[in-house]
């Protein structure tokens, strides 16, 4: 049996997936800002070999009509957030095996700056960097903190294409392999010959430079990608190594498991090279009555006003200000588009009503799948999910820190690794090769990226040249 692809979410603020977590009573959530919750977090995820630990993000805050909720600030929502890339760096040198994966929106970074620093974080970690790709959640209020106008939604999805371009003629391209010579009785660091210069003009981004970060272990981090809507999915099906879906419901995710292989097989992708994730929250315990009694004390720190700003900052769509009693309007959500799709019937259902829509967004949130139960009942679950699916792991999304670590250790993990589907030891060193074994460190030769990789040339060094007077 092939152990699952398993990791963990969370976000750099005292509030998990959804649901107002920050306040249960045994939650030590709030020392966020404390980088020894941080190491010691990662350090009991080493312990326990999760492939690795995800740091969700967005610049964005739920905003209605220009001015952010109270409650948004009253129960912590995306106010505060630090930034988790920072958090990475520390992260790499207190760990040695998790891989650590972390968002950057490509509409907000500037693709230069963006590669420049997950290479150096890819060095310092030794190889265990990756990089979710996403255009960015909250997109109207995250674009008026960069004080720019909100790109609509297709076209974040296509700057992100030319963005992808960019930055992986930077990681692939310009270094070839062995250009550092380093030699100090011979006066040179660089072979020139070997160090391309990359020119980009895009549709959106441009650069004409010599890359300055030497290759990491990895060069390109392990290309991870967030977003569900069907412009999402191509971007996914084109760029990404790694996908994570909502798990809304079974047939929807197998549907975009389906889509996402035959995309990327269009794109001249190798069949199996997308691994993809669901979103999984777990409440589980020695007895089934205890697990669902976990599951309501989360579910009781949730109000209405909590969901629906959760909802407005993921849609744009203020659910409070509709008719309870109707269908969702047709809204051209340019927010983001995956938590409006997820309510839409299929199939010639019926609609759901505003209110059953908030109450359902209020049990489980941005949360998708959410399973409840003893640990064997949980991974039976899991079990059936992915191979009714076609999944290759899960992204727990812990509400309590460290309660919920502690049930899926010591509890769940035990029973998936007596069934073969939880890895018991770490393997390979660098994060592309745990997740894809055997295949080695580089991105593979059928992604697009590796089209960028130099010929080996034999130029000639191109030395300054004295003038002549
Ligand atoms: C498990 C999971 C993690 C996600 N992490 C992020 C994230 O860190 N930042 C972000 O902006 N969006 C994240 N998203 C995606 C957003 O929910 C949203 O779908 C997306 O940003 C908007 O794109 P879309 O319209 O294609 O859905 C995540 C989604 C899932 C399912």
């Amino acid at each position: 049996m092939k152990p699952f692809i398993l990791g963990v979410f969370q976000l750099m603020n005292p509030n998990g997936m959804s649901g107002a977590s920050w306040r249960h009573p045994d939650n030590t959530s709030l020392d966020f800002m404390d980088i020894d919750y941080w190491v010691k977090l990662a350090a009991m995820l080493e312990e326990a070999k999760f492939d690795f630990l995800f740091l969700a993000d967005t610049y964005g805050t739920p905003i209605v009509d220009g001015e952010i909720p109270a409650v948004a600030l009253e129960q912590a929502m995306n106010v505060p957030t630090a930034d988790p890339v920072s958090l990475m760096s520390a992260l790499a040198v207190t760990t040695t095996k998790l891989g650590l994966v972390v968002t950057s929106a490509t509409t907000f970074e500037p693709p230069y700056a963006h590669a420049r620093r997950f290479s150096t974080l890819d060095h310092f970690s030794r190889g265990r960097i990756g990089w979710n790709m996403v255009t960015g959640a909250s997109a109207e209020s995250a674009a008026k903190a960069f004080g720019q106008p909100l790109t609509p939604h297709d076209k974040r999805y296509d700057m992100g294409d030319d963005y992808l371009d960019l930055t992986l003629k930077l990681w692939e391209g310009s270094w070839e392999d062995g250009a550092v010579i380093a030699d100090k009785a011979a006066g040179i660091y660089a072979d020139a010959s070997r160090v391309h210069r990359v020119v980009h003009r895009g549709e959106y981004y441009s650069t004409d430079c010599t890359y300055q970060v030497i290759p990491s272990p990895q060069r390109t981090p392990v290309l991870f990608q967030a977003g569900s809507s069907g412009r999402g999915l191509e971007f996914a099906a084109r760029n990404a190594e790694c996908v994570f879906l909502q798990g809304t419901s079974l047939a929807k995710v197998a549907a975009s498991v389906t889509e996402i292989h035959a995309k990327a097989q269009g794109f001249g992708r190798a069949p199996g090279s997308v691994k993809i994730l669901v979103g999984l929250s777990v409440f589980t315990a020695p007895t089934h009555e205890e697990a669902v009694r976990k599951y309501q004390d989360l579910l009781d720190l949730t109000t209405d006003e909590f969901a629906a700003a959760a909802y407005v900052a993921n849609t744009g769509i203020n659910l409070l200000a509709l008719d309870p009693s109707q269908p969702l309007p047709k809204i051209d959500a340019q927010q983001g588009q995956s938590n409006v799709d997820r309510y839409r019937s299929q199939n010639g259902e019926k609609e759901l009503t505003v209110r059953e829509i908030l109450d359902e967004f209020k049990s489980r949130g941005l949360r998708g799948l959410v399973l409840v139960g003893t640990p064997e009942e949980v991974a039976d679950q899991m079990e059936d999910y992915a191979d009714q699916t076609g999944l290759d792991g899960f992204l727990f999304e812990p509400h309590i820190v460290p309660g919920t670590y502690t049930d899926i250790i010591d509890l769940l993990l035990p029973v998936l690794r007596e069934r073969g589907r939880a890895a018991t030891e770490y393997g390979a060193d660098t994060l592309r090769e745990r997740i894809f074994p055997g295949e080695g460190p580089r991105l593979a030769a059928h992604h697009p990226g590796a089209a960028f990789r130099p010929e080996p040339a034999p130029a000639q060094p191109r030395h300054l040249q004295t003038v002549k007077g």
